[in-house]
């Protein structure tokens, strides 16, 4: 079926996708995320909502089913189940980072630090955008360096939360992870622990709405397939981007 023309879509014509200036001189395929980058990206997403939602209920019971604790063991499972994501977590953020030192050009700590010209200019012209005074976004092979430094904020707030765990989870242990004993009095007590690893959480939660609406947004926008590389490792990038180093 033939699309509508632009002027009959409801609320107006569609918003300029940019990539189709550059259609004279041709789109190609370009490999940009690594397979580590990709699966660290989804499995960390899985973990990041299992563990808010058990962690909630940790925090507050919300549901205590009737009968005796001993048939029920709600809060037994739910901190299983907590733990186990925590570990897995904890593998995939360390992955991640290790990565960003031994890893392929676009998954490196350049792409998170705005340390060329080109990359600290490319901030201004992202706020600029996100402040409706550009109509477009200024275009990157990897990451956007605004949505890059955020990036490295999210990562300190996943140390922060594993951190501020093993702390917590040091004193209901009987085993090994009793080790992290040492951290407790870092953060000022189990309570401020408990308390800190509660707030972190809902700044990620916050940064996570942010993303997923800036993503979808830019995506957009760009029409270079943002969204879907993160799956495939594919962008649809202009070729005469082909000795960009960004
Ligand atoms: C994105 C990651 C995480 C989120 C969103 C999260 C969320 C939460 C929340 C909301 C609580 C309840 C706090 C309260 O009592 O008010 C909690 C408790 C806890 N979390 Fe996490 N957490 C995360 C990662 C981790 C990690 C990596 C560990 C490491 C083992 C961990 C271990 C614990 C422990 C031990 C508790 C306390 C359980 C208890 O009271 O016995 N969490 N978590
Ligand atoms: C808990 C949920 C999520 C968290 C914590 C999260 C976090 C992140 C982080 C840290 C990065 C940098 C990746 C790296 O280089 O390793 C990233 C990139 C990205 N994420 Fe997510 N993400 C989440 C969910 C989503 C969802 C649901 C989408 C799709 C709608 C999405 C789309 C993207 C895209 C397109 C990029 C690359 C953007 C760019 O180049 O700046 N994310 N995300």
């Amino acid at each position: 079926m033939t699309p509508p023309p632009a002027a009959a879509v409801k609320g107006g014509a569609r918003p300029q996708v940019s990539h189709r200036k550059h259609d004279a001189e041709g789109i190609e395929r370009v490999y940009v995320w690594d397979l580590l980058v990709r699966m660290t990206h989804w499995i960390i997403m899985i973990c990041v909502f299992m563990l808010a939602f058990t962690g909630v209920y940790i925090g507050d019971p919300f549901l205590i089913p009737a009968g005796p604790a001993n048939e029920q063991f709600v809060m037994a499972t739910t901190k299983v189940v907590h733990f186990y994501t925590a570990i897995i977590f904890t593998l995939a953020v360390a992955s991640r980072i290790a990565w960003m030192f031994v890893g392929s050009y676009y998954a490196r700590w350049h792409q998170f630090v705005p340390v060329g010209k080109r990359r600290r200019g490319d901030v201004l012209g992202m706020l600029k955008f996100y402040s409706f005074l550009s109509k477009e976004p200024p275009m990157n092979v990897g990451h956007n360096p605004l949505a890059g430094s955020f990036y490295l904020l999210v990562f300190g707030l996943y140390l922060t939360m594993i951190l501020t765990g093993f702390a917590l989870y040091s004193v209901s242990s009987v085993g090994y992870m009793q080790m992290w004993e040492f951290l407790v009095p870092i953060f000022g007590g189990l309570q401020m622990a408990r308390w800190i690893h509660h707030l972190a959480m809902w700044f990620l939660l916050g940064f996570v709405a942010h993303h997923i609406w800036s993503a979808m947004l830019v995506s957009r926008v760009e029409g270079m397939g943002l969204i879907d590389s993160l799956f495939s490792g594919y962008k649809f990038l202009p070729k005469s981007w082909r000795n960009r180093d960004d």
